[in-house]
């Protein structure tokens, strides 16, 4: 399975589970939730989409001995980050949200540092 696959079809999925997230929103009227919704969509579905396009683009970025590291980071800061939100509104713990939120900085950084350290040839040879 190719990395740029995984990242876009893990947004799209994503983007289903937020825009039902917002349709519930809109349904029950209860907006307390909007900026989880928000940065579910944002972090999971446009985040992942431009990582997975940039893999598309840049084929020896998947070179990389740290590229599936830095996907499943991305991921797994999405699955705390947006729920963290959530907790944090529900319970008023904003742990979650932090400890998410520094995955997600860390597999940003990862990115950019993967990014700046391979060749931008636009084919794999
Ligand atoms: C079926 C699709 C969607 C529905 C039904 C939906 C619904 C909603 C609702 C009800 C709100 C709260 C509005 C308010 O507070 O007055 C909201 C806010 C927001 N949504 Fe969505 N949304 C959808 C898709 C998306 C997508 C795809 C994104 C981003 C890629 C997105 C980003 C946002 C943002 C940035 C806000 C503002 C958050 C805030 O004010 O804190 N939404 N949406």
């Amino acid at each position: 399975m190719r990395v740029h696959v995984v990242f876009i079809g893990l947004g799209l999925i994503f983007l289903v589970i937020g825009m039902a997230f917002g349709m519930w929103m809109g349904i029950n009227q209860d907006f307390q939730y909007a900026a989880a919704h928000a940065h579910w969509n944002l972090v999971g579905f446009v985040t992942s989409a431009i990582y997975g396009l940039t893999h598309r683009a840049y084929p020896k970025l998947a070179e990389s001995r740290l590229t599936w590291i830095q996907c499943i980071l991305h991921v797994i800061g999405v699955l705390i980050f947006a729920p963290g939100i959530v907790i944090a509104v529900v319970m008023d713990s904003r742990v979650a949200a932090i400890v998410g939120g520094n995955v997600l900085i860390l597999a940003a950084l990862m990115f950019m540092f993967i990014y700046f350290t391979h060749d931008h040839r636009t084919s794999p040879d």
